[in-house]
């Protein structure tokens, strides 16, 4: 589909042309096509990411394979495929997307398998987490009838050491529900198992892990070295800038010095699609009550860009600066300081503040950076408000719309 594609016929009743493509001088669905919001997801950014994390993977021997819960737009597959060769999944149909569209069996994990979808992600996967010892009892025979082609078995487990500060993203928290503890396993595993996998980590750094694996192997040492993988999770940042991926080789290495049984596989997300583009909004309206600015968006912060509530942080906006939300109630002569504001229903769905260096406009562009990671996997089209479209910015400079959301999307969620 390129930008042009399936804007529908044109209504623009002077015209006796039917579309865009017959009708050019249609200024009416031109501008019906430009105020559209949209992702741009820039490929030359996300194959920078993807040499380094290649870069990492090469000399560490480790396996890095992409986690769809951050990133999953499987139009662009094929680029990923350069680089790497797996992917890890968190249910059914994210396994069945690495199977179908990324073309490789993937690494799953959930925190609980269902009964009747268990035969169907076990045959899409090359290797089956399990988060607890009654999981694993439990599948273990669907397993053994899958004989050759059952995926290769392993245990989350929980090192109850995490450095993530946002509670919301600390699997390891007390009384967390992710993985077994180090007294609640056996002293012999039972010999199915194979792997261990461990995610403890959010937007970390290479002493993060460092430190995470003192206390990984301290609790849980002395099962590793019978073992054929261990897989270090996500969270992984490698591709910000600053990051100490020196570090991370040398860490890697060490860890594969100590264990040279165990392949080592890390599965981030937000690391590939890292800085990699921008949510593009238009201002519809600028509303001011009692003092506070508010520029009312085509975009919402809870259907589009949802960590910037939950996790919670302030995206940067090209062109303006953050400001504490206290200089949008207590502006300044001259200053153009808004809040910026989702066009749903929910009254929380705004945040603030930005200084401008003029006033905002009704048309306006307002451009979100950093929006390809943790958005259109999470996005809803709660009060019915369009889903942007999703673009992408070839190495050429064409712009090709990878998809174009409808009134039908939004009916057929409650058909
Ligand atoms: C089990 C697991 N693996 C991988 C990831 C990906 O983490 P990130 O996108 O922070 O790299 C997560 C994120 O929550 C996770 O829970």
């Amino acid at each position: 589909m390129n930008l042009f594609d399936n804007i529908g016929h044109c209504r623009h009743f002077l015209s006796p042309w039917k579309s865009l493509r017959q009708c050019p001088f249609c200024l009416y669905a031109f501008f019906a096509i430009m105020s559209r919001p949209y992702y741009l997801l820039e490929e030359t950014r996300l194959r920078k990411n993807l040499s380094l994390i290649k870069s990492v993977a090469e000399h560490t021997g480790a396996e890095f394979i992409l986690a769809f819960k951050a990133f999953a737009l499987w139009k662009t597959f094929p680029i990923f495929r350069e680089y790497i060769s797996h992917t890890t999944a968190s249910s059914l149909h994210e396994a069945m997307l690495a199977f179908h569209e990324f073309g490789t069996k993937a690494h799953t994990y959930s925190p609980a398998y269902e009964e009747d979808t268990f035969d169907q992600v076990a045959a899409c996967s090359s290797h089956l987490t399990f988060n607890s010892l009654s999981q694993f009892e439990r599948f273990l025979p669907r397993l053994h009838q899958m004989g050759n082609s059952a995926p290769s078995v392993g245990l989350r487990i929980n090192p109850e050491y995490s450095e993530i500060e946002t509670e919301l993203y600390n699997p390891c928290a007390p009384g967390s529900r992710f993985g077994v503890l180090s007294d609640e396993l056996p002293d012999e595993l039972p010999a199915a198992i194979e792997g261990f996998h461990c995610h403890c980590h959010c937007e970390s750094s290479a002493e993060n892990l460092a430190r995470t694996l003192v206390h990984l192997e301290e609790r849980f040492g002395r099962w590793l070295p019978r073992l054929k993988w261990l897989n270090l999770g996500g969270g992984h940042l490698l591709t910000r800038e600053g990051y100490h991926v020196a570090l991370l080789e040398e860490t890697l290495l060490g860890l594969r010095r100590r264990y040279p049984n165990l392949q080592i596989i890390l599965e981030p997300g937000s690391a590939f699609g890292w800085q990699t583009g921008s949510l593009f909004a238009q201002v519809v309206d600028v509303v001011c009550h009692r003092g506070v600015s508010t520029a009312i968006l085509n975009v919402s912060f809870t259907c589009h860009m949802p960590d910037c509530l939950e996790m919670p942080y302030q995206p940067a906006v090209r062109g303006a600066a953050s400001v504490e939300d206290s200089e949008a109630k207590n502006p300044k002569e001259g200053d153009f300081v808004y809040r910026l504001g989702g066009n749903s229903c929910l009254s929380g769905d705004y945040m603030g503040a930005w200084r401008f260096d003029h006033p905002l406009q009704v048309g306006e562009e307002v451009e979100f950076l950093d929006m390809l990671h943790y958005t259109n996997v999470k996005t809803t089209q709660f009060n019915g408000i369009t889903l942007p479209d999703i673009r992408l910015l070839k190495q050429n400079g064409e712009v090709e719309v990878l998809r174009r959301f409808t009134y039908e999307d939004y009916r057929d969620l409650m058909d």
